[in-house]
């Protein structure tokens, strides 16, 4: 039984060629030309200001971690096996304990309530919906009990503050609101050098420019829909999300968001560790080495990931790591993510060893132009794609599928 089904004690039942289609003309008609993931990204650009779509689909520097990210998946392809019956196959996965309807979760990304009305309760609801994960970012512009209201299986990932006494504090209010599952980012010790943002007029906070207001002006339904309604339900929103307080106003003449903690290091980590007593994952690991101290240290699991090529550009893209990585990392649990947009790629990256996928930019896309539809209709596309690719590879499951993907030879 799925969370939702438990919440509202209504079963979902499986779609028939009938109900796909009666769930096709009742689709916003914005999601209608949506076919897969990558579509979400061009209507999201028409809709978005330049400076916020730039901040999302942006990476860092030259771009080539992020284009890496996505050329990694064409270095693998398969083998399908032939005459199998498929017809009871499943996207179901077992994670933490809990059997998930498919086998990716929804990605943190910080200031998602700039792209899409309270986006990040729209996540929270969808994933609850769907039965899959959604870890909230330590950078979101709602509170992190609200989002927990909202799912109370939702994840939390944080963006710790260098001081023990403030991490502590944080954890505890994390923890007071029913988080079990937390997550520490690594790779950002520092911001990156994404000089995409500065180009586009996007700051965080947000600066009231010019460029800002004419941007803003030549996209006036996100300026209604999403600006003008959180103005409305909230008044100014602010980070909420990096320490036990509230942090400074998502737009602001002059309030600065430090994102420095460059002397977080391994024995903070163990310290942590202590103190948590939920699960604890890291993520934004990709040396084997740094895998084999987290599992040292005691923690549940790591996500294999470069920050989605936002951070250190020229970093490997988790693709190429992540069989190493895995290796190293038994028994912790492996999660992988980074350019994740097709079916395929599911299956590619939990064939070289990840027992889970996050996907990140395209759910805050679907967020923007249709808020928890969206979200909904971003996530049934992706478990379909897999349900079909399973079927033509000749697999019932996601567990058998190490040995039918083979490194392409071109
Ligand atoms: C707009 C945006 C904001 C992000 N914010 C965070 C964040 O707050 N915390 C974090 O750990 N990762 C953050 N990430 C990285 C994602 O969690 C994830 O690692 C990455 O997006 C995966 O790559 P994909 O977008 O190609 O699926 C962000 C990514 C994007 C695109």
């Amino acid at each position: 039984m799925t969370i939702a089904e438990r919440q509202t004690g209504v079963t979902a039942v499986p779609d028939t060629p009938s109900s796909v289609a009666a769930k096709q003309a009742r689709r916003p008609r914005r999601l209608k030309p949506i076919l897969s993931l990558d579509d979400f990204e061009p209507a999201a650009r028409r809709f978005l200001p330049r400076s916020v779509f730039g901040y999302i689909a942006g990476g860092v520097e030259t771009d080539w971690s992020l284009r890496a990210n996505r050329s990694a998946f064409a270095r693998w392809a398969f083998v399908p096996h032939m005459l199998v019956d498929t017809s009871a196959r499943t996207t179901k996965r077992e994670l933490f304990g809990h059997t998930y309807d498919a086998p990716f979760g929804i990605a943190p990304m910080g200031a998602s309530g700039l792209a899409g009305f309270h986006a990040d309760i729209a996540y929270a609801r969808a994933a609850a919906a769907a039965n899959i994960p959604f870890l909230l970012s330590g950078a979101s512009i709602v509170t992190l009990e609200r989002v927990a209201a909202a799912n109370p299986a939702t994840w939390f990932q944080a963006y710790l503050p260098p001081d023990r006494n403030e991490i502590a504090a944080l954890l505890d209010r994390v923890r007071a609101a029913g988080y079990e599952t937390l997550v520490v980012t690594a790779d950002v010790p520092i911001g990156g050098n994404r000089e995409n943002n500065i180009r586009n007029g996007y700051s965080s906070p947000l600066r009231p420019t010019l460029q800002l207001a004419i941007d803003a002006l030549a996209h006036p339904l996100w300026l209604i829909e999403t600006v003008g309604r959180t103005l409305m339900a909230e008044g100014m929103p602010y980070f909420e999300n990096g320490r036990a307080t509230r942090g400074v106003p998502v737009f602001s003449a002059n309030a600065e968001r430090s994102l420095t903690r460059d002397s977080l290091n391994w024995a903070d980590l163990e310290w942590i560790r202590a103190r948590w007593k939920g699960r604890l994952l890291i993520k934004g690991i990709l040396a084997a080495a740094d895998a084999r101290r987290a599992r040292e240290l005691g923690t549940d699991g790591i996500f294999v990931s470069n920050h989605g090529g936002r951070q250190l550009d020229g970093a490997v893209s988790p693709l190429q790591v992540l069989a190493d990585v895995a290796r190293e990392a038994r028994p912790m649990t492996v999660i992988y993510d980074g350019g994740i947009r097709r079916g395929t790629d599911v299956i590619k990256a939990l064939a070289l060893g990840a027992d889970f996928v996050f996907v990140g930019r395209p759910f805050i896309y679907a967020a923007a132009i249709a808020e928890q539809e969206g979200i909904a209709h971003a996530i049934s596309l992706l478990r379909e794609e897999i349900s079909r690719d399973l079927c033509l590879m000749g697999s019932t499951d996601l567990s058998d599928l190490a040995t039918r993907v083979v490194e392409a030879k071109s």
